[in-house]
Parts: C-alpha cells; sequence; structure tokens
C-alpha cells in the first residue's frame, strides 16, 4: 500500500533535519538561563510602555508579566530581560515548565498538521488517539470510564459535564458542591463556584446546595456533618438534586487537602440516594500521588463524570456510557488545536513513563524539599510564615505574615521583583500558592527559590515596619 502524503510529508528526512536544527538553537539560547537575573534597564521603557498597551486592551495585569516567548523548565524570561522562577506556571498549566524540548517538538510536529484547529467536525487521528490515552490513564486504577469529549477550557469541561449529569437525572436540576469550592467562570459555574465575588451581578442560574468540606483535624466529625448536610438537602429537595461535585483538593479555596474516607463516606452515600458523583479534575490532574486525585484516594469504584484541565493541555470530559448526551447536547467548534493535541499526548506520555507519582515520585520528593526549606523558614521567622505547608503534592500553600489580603498582596509583589512568581489561594486567612513543575525541578531549585522567599519575607516584613512608623 502505497503510504499516506501525510506520511511522506512527516517521514521526509527534510523535516526530521529542520527539527533537529530548531532543538540545537532552542538549547543554545537556553544555556545562559540558568537562574534568576534582574531585567535589562536598558528593555525597561519598551517593556513598561507594553504593559500600560497590554492594560488597556485587556484591563490590568494581575503582575507586570509579559513573557518573551522562552524558559527553561521552573525559569522563564520575560520579556523586560528578567528570569524568574515561575512556581505558578499560569496556574498549573506547565507540568513541564517552560520552552520543554519534548513540548517544542510536539508542537512542531501539530503545527505541520493541516489544520490549526480540530473540532466537532474535523478531527484528526491524533486527537483519537488522546482521548485513548486519557481514558487509559483514568481507568488504570479500577475506574470505567467509557468516553473522552475533548474540550478547550476546565470551564466547558465542567459545563459539559454537568449538562451530561443533567440530561441523565433530568427532572433532577439541582446540584450539591462544597463549601468554598472553585469549578469555573461560566454563568452555570459561577453560581456553582463559592465565592460570591465572582457572581456579582449574575443570574443565578442553577440551584445549588452546599456541604462543608473535611476538616482533617477531624474526618470522622467532618464525616457525620457534611452527610447530615447531604440528606438535609436532599430530604427538603426530594427528587431534585442530580449530582454531587467534588473538588477533592480544593485549589482557589485554600488548597485544602481531601481525606479518603471523606471522599468514600459521601461518594457512598450518593450510590445510595441515586446521586451522580463528579470529580473535577481540573487542578488535581497530574498532582498528587497518582495523575487522577482520586486515584489518589482510592475512589476509583464510584467515579461517573470527572473532567481534567491545566496540566493536561486539551481539556476533557470524561463519562461512564450512561451518561452519554443525546444528540445536540454537546459540540464545539473547536475541541483544542493541533500543536495542542500533539503537547497533551506529550505530557500524558512523560507522565506515564516518567518518574511523578508514588511515594517517591517527583511530585512526593520536590513537595518534600519544599515542606522541609518552609518549615525551616517557619523556624527562623515564626511571624512571617507559618508552620504548614497545605494542600497536596505539588498543589502547595503557606501562609504569610498575619494571612491579610494585603499583607499577602505585598508578599507576592516583592516575591515578584525578587524573582519567583507566585500566586494567592484562600478566602481570608489567604494563602501564597506553588504550582511548581516538580517533574523539571531539581532540590537545588527548590532551596534557591525558598532561599529568595526567605528574604523577601524580612524585607516586607521590614518595609511594613517603615510604613507603621512613618
Ligand atoms: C477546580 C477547577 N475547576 C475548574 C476550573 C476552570 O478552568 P478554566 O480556567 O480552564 O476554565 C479551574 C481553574 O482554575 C479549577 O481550578
Amino acid at each position: 500500500m502505497p503510504p499516506l502524503n501525510a506520511e511522506t510529508f512527516l517521514q521526509d528526512p527534510r523535516v526530521a533535519q529542520a527539527k533537529q536544527l530548531i532543538a540545537d538553537a532552542l538549547a543554545d539560547a537556553q544555556a545562559s538561563l540558568d537562574g534568576v537575573r534582574p531585567a535589562n534597564p536598558a528593555l525597561a521603557d519598551g517593556f513598561n510602555a507594553m504593559l500600560e498597551k497590554f492594560g488597556a486592551l485587556r484591563g490590568k495585569l494581575w503582575y507586570p508579566y509579559i513573557g518573551s516567548g522562552i524558559g527553561r523548565g521552573p525559569l522563564v524570561e520575560l520579556a523586560d530581560g528578567s528570569v524568574k522562577f515561575d512556581m505558578i506556571n499560569g496556574i498549573g498549566v506547565h507540568g513541564l515548565g517552560h520552552s520543554d524540548p519534548g513540548l517544542v517538538a510536539a508542537g512542531i510536529d501539530g503545527a505541520m498538521g493541516d489544520t490549526v484547529m480540530q473540532g466537532n467536525l474535523q478531527a484528526n487521528a491524533d486527537a483519537m488517539q488522546l482521548c485513548e490515552d486519557i481514558l487509559a490513564l483514568a481507568n488504570a486504577n479500577g475506574a470505567a470510564m467509557d468516553h473522552c469529549f475533548l474540550t478547550t477550557s476546565g470551564a466547558m469541561a465542567n459545563e459539559n459535564a454537568l449538562k451530561m449529569i443533567f440530561q441523565k437525572h433530568a427532572p433532577a436540576d439541582h446540584i450539591v458542591a462544597f463549601s468554598k469550592c472553585f469549578t469555573g467562570r461560566t454563568l452555570a459555574l459561577a453560581a456553582v463556584t463559592d465565592k460570591a465575588a465572582y457572581r456579582e451581578g449574575l443570574p443565578d442560574t442553577l440551584r445549588v446546595h452546599y456541604l462543608p468540606y473535611v476538616d482533617t483535624d477531624d474526618v470522622d466529625k467532618s464525616i457525620r456533618s457534611a452527610l447530615k448536610h447531604l440528606r438535609l438537602h436532599l430530604g427538603r429537595h426530594k427528587g431534585k438534586v442530580a449530582a454531587v461535585m467534588f473538588e477533592l483538593v480544593q485549589g482557589e479555596g485554600g488548597y485544602n487537602a481531601g481525606d479518603a474516607k471523606f471522599h468514600r463516606a459521601l461518594m457512598e452515600e450518593c450510590k445510595k440516594q441515586g446521586l451522580a458523583v463528579f470529580a473535577d479534575e481540573i487542578q488535581t490532574f497530574g498532582r498528587t500521588s497518582r495523575p487522577f486525585a482520586y486515584q489518589h484516594y482510592g475512589l476509583d469504584e464510584f467515579i461517573d463524570v470527572v473532567s481534567v484541565g491545566k496540566m493536561s493541555q486539551v481539556c476533557a470530559t470524561l463519562y461512564k456510557s450512561d451518561y452519554a448526551p443525546r444528540p445536540g447536547l454537546v459540540s464545539q467548534t473547536f475541541t483544542g488545536s493541533t500543536p495542542q493535541i500533539h503537547a497533551a499526548r506529550e505530557v500524558l506520555s512523560r507522565m506515564s513513563a516518567g518518574d511523578w507519582f508514588g511515594d517517591t515520585g517527583k511530585n512526593a520528593t520536590i513537595r518534600a524539599r519544599f515542606e522541609k526549606n518552609i518549615l525551616d523558614l517557619h523556624a527562623k521567622h515564626p511571624r512571617l510564615i507559618g508552620d504548614k505547608l497545605f494542600g497536596v503534592g505539588t498543589m502547595m500553600a503557606f501562609q504569610v505574615h498575619d494571612g491579610s489580603a494585603d499583607k499577602t498582596r505585598a508578599t507576592l509583589n516583592k516575591l515578584f521583583e525578587n524573582g519567583v512568581i507566585a500566586f494567592v489561594c484562600g478566602s481570608g486567612p489567604y494563602r501564597v500558592r506553588f504550582l511548581p513543575p516538580a517533574a523539571v525541578m531539581t532540590e537545588q531549585d527548590v532551596d534557591a527559590v525558598c532561599a529568595i522567599l526567605g528574604s523577601t519575607l524580612v524585607q516586607v516584613a521590614d518595609e511594613l515596619a517603615q510604613k507603621q512608623e512613618a
């Protein structure tokens, strides 16, 4: 059989040669990105003008961050010439850090595809392979997801999941979620997300009932309380509740760890009551001791629908056959770009083949190193940093100063200036959060980040004291 024209193209030796040349040029350009670097004063005017323009075009940026387009693992170069440790990675998107050679190569493969975007009427073999890859990871420990619907954002993955759940459970159209949950920013998800500011001025699109999240210091009491609330909601709204939506480790809410016994007790109750078990793994995916947090907590048997996003590059809703939507319910012009699909396959393959997971995997060892550093810093500066690393795996957060919004923000701004990019979570006390690219980090990187954190804490404390004196 003659080869497909696509094979002739992709296997052309000139293509391999061009890719090798790009890989070599990338390695050369990355060679000097070996640590934090201050901004180049000669670029300041142009950079500030760009920031102003960008701010005017899209609204003020959270940080003065405009990337130059290159980095090296946990380090990123900005357009002002500075190089910083990126410990937030677009809020958890870049699990392989910046300018990963494997991802650049995958992007080039994708860019050689016939279309930039794929979607409803136009999917290539790579999209099918990606669905297979995600399902294989999802079902590795006994979950039984049958289908995978690709999409462009975490919010759309959750929207599609909710639509499938409501269609199957109609006329039940209420949902149960947890206090402080974050689920996304569409109209429906703004109704579920437990943060008033994120739905200010919006119509109430969904009936949502909340359960208290687990307090890991008293799991049994948390189970009793959450079950009591669940039964009360079900009693008050007979036949109206379709599902419980689980964020197995809370992200935006403060990096609140989940608990296997707590989640299990609630999921068992869902099964007894005929409710769908929906796990939102947009942020947890790839960050615990297993690819999915439901695998980390041993909950595979309960999951009916699960959403993935962020680190997966292409977002997706995975679901059992009985949640299969009837024609017309879900469909999209775009499911993802072809480079994105190739990048997603590269990330999943590195996840499967690499040493990310388990007790001695990179997620665990990088977390342990951060934890040691944070505790050492607390011992030195007990009033400047808390004595606990919140979260699970590479979802990590800690409290600085008194946990107030302004002191946390002041610390984040100074950290950024000093070469570490982090972000906030929680809602009083606020916490500094890190979503580091553990797979491409060394323990020396962690120490370097924490050294900057230590000096920043002292600097901020001095500046606050000076302000008070003035
Ligand atoms: C748990 C969770 N669900 C949903 C979303 C929404 O994802 P996206 O921002 O890609 O729409 C996020 C994003 O932060 C998230 O953390």
